[in-house]
C-alpha cells in the first residue's frame, strides 16, 4: 500500500473563481496597472491606508527576447499586502506569450491579465496593447491561446476601441468566447488617451453583453463618484489608477460609501504622511537624491490636485530639487493649517501636468511624465 501524499506534496491548484472580496457583498476594488507606479512599494503604501481587493502589476513586456521583468517580479513575489496580484501582459507572440504564462505560474498570481488599451504611439505601432484593437482577429487568436494556458484565472483590461468602436461588440464576443473571468473596461478609445470625458454608456453595455464580471475604469475620482458609477454602469465594481495617486484612502473610502456609512474626511495631515510614507518606500540606496525627489514630484503632481483650488502647493513643489526643499514645501503647505480638508475630489482646474496630453511620439509606455488628471 502506498503511504498518501503528505499535503506539502500536494499543489495548491490554481484558483478557477475569483478571489473573495475583503467585504462579501460589495462591489469590487481594484488598483489599476501603472507602469513605474504600481511597483511593490507603491502597492505596499496603498495597502497600509486601505487596499483594494485586487492588485494588477504594470504590464511585463513580452517578445522574443523578453524574461518577466525582474522588478515586476518582486511585485509579485514580496507582495505583502495580504491582497490578490495580476500579472499583466502586453504583447502580440502567442509562442511568448504562452511562455510567460509559463514562468509567471510559479509565482503567487492570482491570474494573468491581457492589456489592450496602452495608447502610446510606440507601444500600439507593435501592435500590441491598445494597438490590438484594430484586429479582432488576432485578440481572438491571442485570448484562445491565453485561455488554454492558464489553468486558474484569466482576465482582459481593454479600451472600447482604436480611433472609434466599431470593433467593440466583437471583441466583448470573444471575451464571452473564450471564457475570460474578469474584464476591466477604461471607457475611452485609444484615441482619446486619457483626458476625454469617459463614456460609461460603453461600459453599461459590456456589462450587459458579458458574461463576466465587468470593472468599470475611468475617472473613478472619489467613492462618491465610484459609487455613482456602479450603479449607472452595473458594473461589478471600479479600477482606480490616478485617483489612488492622489488619495490612496479611496479604497478603504469606497467601502465605507458601499455600506452606507458617510466617507471619513481626510486632512492635509493625512496627505503629509503619505507623502513621508511615500518618500521612505520608495527611497533606494541605487537612487540619487535627486531622482527620487525628480520621482516624487510625479506622484505629487497628483497630490496636489487636492491640497488647494489655485495649484500653490504644485507651484512650489516643481520647483525642488532636494529632500530637504521638498519636505519643506510639504511641512509649509500641508501642515501650516494640518486640520484643513484634503479635498475629496481634485480641485477644478489643478492639474496634475499641464500640456502634456499630447502624446509623446518616443514614450514607449504610460509613463507619469506623459499622463495628466
Ligand atoms: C502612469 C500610468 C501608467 C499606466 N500604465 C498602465 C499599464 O501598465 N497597463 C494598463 O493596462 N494600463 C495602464 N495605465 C492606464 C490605467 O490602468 C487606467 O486605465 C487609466 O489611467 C484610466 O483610469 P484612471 O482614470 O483611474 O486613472 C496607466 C495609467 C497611468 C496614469
Amino acid at each position: 500500500m502506498t503511504a498518501p501524499a503528505s499535503p506539502a506534496a500536494v499543489p495548491t491548484p490554481p484558483a478557477t473563481s475569483l478571489p473573495t472580496r475583503i467585504v462579501p457583498g460589495q462591489p469590487l476594488t481594484a488598483l489599476a496597472p501603472m507602469q513605474d507606479v504600481t511597483d511593490l512599494a507603491f502597492m505596499g503604501v496603498v495597502a497600509h491606508y486601505g487596499a483594494p481587493d485586487y492588485f494588477f502589476t504594470e504590464f511585463l513586456r513580452v517578445h522574443s527576447m523578453s524574461r518577466p521583468e525582474k522588478h515586476i517580479l518582486r511585485s509579485i513575489d514580496e507582495n505583502a499586502t495580504g491582497r490578490p496580484v495580476f500579472a499583466q501582459l502586453i504583447g502580440e507572440d502567442i509562442t511568448h506569450l504562452t511562455r510567460t504564462v509559463a514562468d509567471l505560474l510559479s509565482h503567487p498570481i492570482a491570474g494573468i491579465d491581457l492589456n489592450l488599451g496602452c495608447p502610446a504611439p510606440k507601444v500600439y505601432k507593435k501592435n500590441v496593447g491598445g494597438g490590438l484593437l484594430r484586429d479582432p482577429e488576432k485578440i481572438g487568436e491571442i485570448l484562445a491561446a491565453l485561455r488554454a494556458a492558464c489553468p486558474g484565472l484569466f482576465t482582459v483590461k481593454m479600451r472600447i476601441g482604436f480611433e472609434d468602436t466599431r470593433h467593440f461588440d466583437r471583441v466583448l464576443d470573444l471575451v464571452n468566447t473564450h471564457r475570460v473571468d474578469l474584464l476591466s473596461v477604461h471607457g475611452r478609445t485609444v484615441k482619446e488617451m486619457y483626458r476625454s470625458e469617459v463614456h460609461y454608456d460603453f461600459i453599461a453595455h459590456a456589462v450587459a453583453r458579458v458574461r463576466c464580471p465587468v470593472l468599470a475604469n475611468g475617472n473613478v475620482t472619489s467613492a462618491p463618484a465610484a459609487a455613482r458609477i456602479v450603479g449607472q454602469t452595473r458594473a461589478a465594481g471600479v479600477m482606480i489608477g490616478r485617483h489612488a495617486i492622489r488619495n490612496p484612502w479611496i479604497f478603504r473610502q469606497c467601502r465605507e460609501i458601499f455600506s452606507g456609512q458617510p466617507v471619513t474626511p481626510l486632512t492635509l495631515a493625512d496627505a503629509r504622511d503619505y507623502v513621508e510614507r511615500l518618500y521612505r518606500a520608495t527611497q533606494r540606496p541605487d537612487l540619487e537624491e535627486r531622482y527620487h525627489v525628480n520621482k516624487m514630484k510625479k506622484y505629487l503632481n497628483f497630490v496636489g490636485q487636492s491640497v488647494d483650488a489655485d495649484g500653490a502647493f504644485l507651484h512650489d513643489m516643481r520647483r525642488t530639487e532636494t529632500e530637504a526643499q521638498l519636505f519643506a514645501v510639504c511641512d509649509q503647505h500641508l501642515l501650516t493649517d494640518p486640520s484643513r480638508n484634503f479635498a475629496l475630489e481634485p480641485y477644478p482646474g489643478v492639474i496634475a501636468r499641464p500640456n502634456c496630453e499630447t502624446p509623446h511620439a518616443n514614450a514607449d509606455g504610460c509613463s507619469l511624465e506623459t499622463i495628466t488628471a
